[in-house]
């Protein structure tokens, strides 16, 4: 269908005084004597292209499209009084699809509680458009990092054998037949396929391990899944997650690449969407741009867990969840201290070995292992990750402390036997990370189609 995306008719000025043609949705559609006046958008843009329909000719004609049609256009592009219009009579228009008056996507704003209950839909607002655009440009600047430092992009399987993180948080695969239809009577467990019971991963990173202990840097960026039952505004049953992994690596270069790599897919925002920062801005969060310019120019933060307890513990703030050395750090403590302490983003690092995963350095102090997290404001942590256990025994003997059946994971201990390097990474919720960029809530918002508990639409 040969027409022009609304963005390039709205931005290239060398367009004006020509003939062209558009496609898209009726924004808003309103009829006068003489003439009518319908937004058009093609998603390409935040805005609207506005058509003028001159009814000179035809003054009964009664077709006015209706909000939600959409239509194909042809006119002259001229600069009205307030905007580029494009001119045109009612025989220029095509509809290609009618829609009825009930159509949900009104005028009006919604919210996003409402816009929740129709996930094919609030796509076509500017809300999610904005936040689809941001959230393509930060999977292309996740990539460009990487890439242009070497690092080899890997696929880890979304089906396996192991828990990565051993919190229980597995969901198991079974057969569901070759039907849609969820038939409990046709139901095995995957071991009848696989010969062992299996689960979608949590977490790509013990295949990365064994990636980047043979290509020395590598990262993976797929969906991880978790069946954690935590019905909260930055919980996913499915999310997508970017799983740096580097060998001859400690604790402080882990922290290094985290810290550069946010700056760098921050800046690429702030440089290739300033539409999209500037309607967050207005509309989600006064100051969102001043924010993450400040973060892209300044140091993180940085303090261990037992200095956080202790700023925790001064604070004089009255948590819901108490707060001692050896619990772990919950939202509202990750808040503070991204919020209130440091004010910017900071990393935790040292965290008690047991609260943390059995794959993490054990610390010399016999407590606490080379683990950090990357907190911020308004949202908590971002990042998890640490330098791990390079050392054989010591790998087996947290394994054994946790009960882990040991022959799930003899692949993952050949590593430390066969030439084994201190190595670490980390991961990063990708949709907590468009969170923060955007300043929006809740992550169901941020993801075209969220899965949670009790959601699966
Ligand atoms: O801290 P986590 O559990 O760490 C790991 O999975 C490590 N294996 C990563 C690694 O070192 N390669 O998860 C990492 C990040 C969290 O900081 C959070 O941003 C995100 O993944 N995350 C979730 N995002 C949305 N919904 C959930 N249920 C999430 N669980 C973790």
């Amino acid at each position: 269908m040969k027409h022009i995306d609304i963005k390039e008719v709205l931005t290239n000025k060398e367009l004006i005084g020509q003939q062209v043609t558009v496609c898209g949705w009726v924004r808003t559609s309103r009829n006068s004597k003489n003439v009518a006046f319908v937004e058009l958008n093609d998603g390409t843009s935040l805005k609207n292209i506005q058509i003028v329909i001159d009814k000179a000719d035809d003054p009964d004609y009664k077709d006015i499209p209706r909000v939600g049609c959409s239509l194909k256009v042809t006119g002259a592009l001229v600069e009205g009084r307030n905007a580029t219009e494009i001119n045109v009579t009612p025989a220029d228009i095509t509809l290609l699809g009618d829609c009825p008056q009930d159509y949900p996507l009104q005028k009006k704003g919604h919210t996003l509680e409402f816009l929740r209950t129709m996930p094919h839909l609030r796509g076509r607002t500017n809300t999610f458009n904005a936040v689809m655009r941001i959230r393509s440009v930060l999977a292309q600047a996740i990539h460009q990092y990487y890439q242009e430092r070497n690092f080899v992009y890997v696929n880890t399987p979304l089906i396996t054998g192991s828990d990565c993180e051993g919190a229980g948080e597995m969901f198991r695969v079974t057969t569901i037949g070759y039907s849609t239809e969820y038939k409990t009577e046709d139901d095995y467990d995957a071991a009848d396929f696989f010969g062992r019971r299996a689960g979608l991963s949590v977490s790509g990173q013990l295949e990365g391990e064994m990636a980047a202990t043979a290509m020395g840097k590598i990262y993976t960026f797929g969906p991880s899944f978790r069946a954690e039952n935590s019905n909260t505004p930055k919980h996913l049953a499915e999310f997508w997650h970017v799983e740096p992994e580097i060998a001859f690596a400690e604790l402080e270069d882990v922290i290094e690449v985290a810290e550069d790599m946010v700056k760098h897919v921050i800046g690429t925002v702030l440089e290739k969407c300033p539409d999209e920062i500037a309607f967050f801005d207005a509309h989600f969060e006064k100051g969102l741009k001043a924010r993450l310019e400040e973060l892209i120019s300044h140091e993180f933060g940085r303090v261990t867990y037992t200095e956080a307890i202790e700023l925790l513990k001064k604070s004089g703030e009255k948590f819901v969840y108490p707060v001692d050395w050896g619990c772990d750090l919950q939202t509202e403590h990750e808040r503070y201290l991204s919020e209130k302490v440091f004010k910017k983003a900071v990393f935790v690092t040292d965290y008690p070995k047991d609260i943390k995963s059995f794959y993490m350095k054990q610390n010399p102090d016999g407590k606490t292992v080379a683990a950090v997290d990357l907190l911020v404001p308004g949202v908590g942590e971002i990042i998890g990750g640490s330098e791990r256990e390079a050392d054989y025994d010591k790998l087996i003997a947290a394994m054994k402390e946790r009960n882990m059946n040991l022959d799930l994971y003899s692949d993952y201990l050949d590593l430390r036997k066969f030439g084994t390097v201190p190595h670490g990474g980390f991961g990063l919720g990708f949709e907590r990370l468009i969170m923060y960029v955007t300043g929006v809530q809740n992550i169901r918002d941020v993801i075209m189609f969220p899965r949670t508990v009790g959601s699966i639409r």
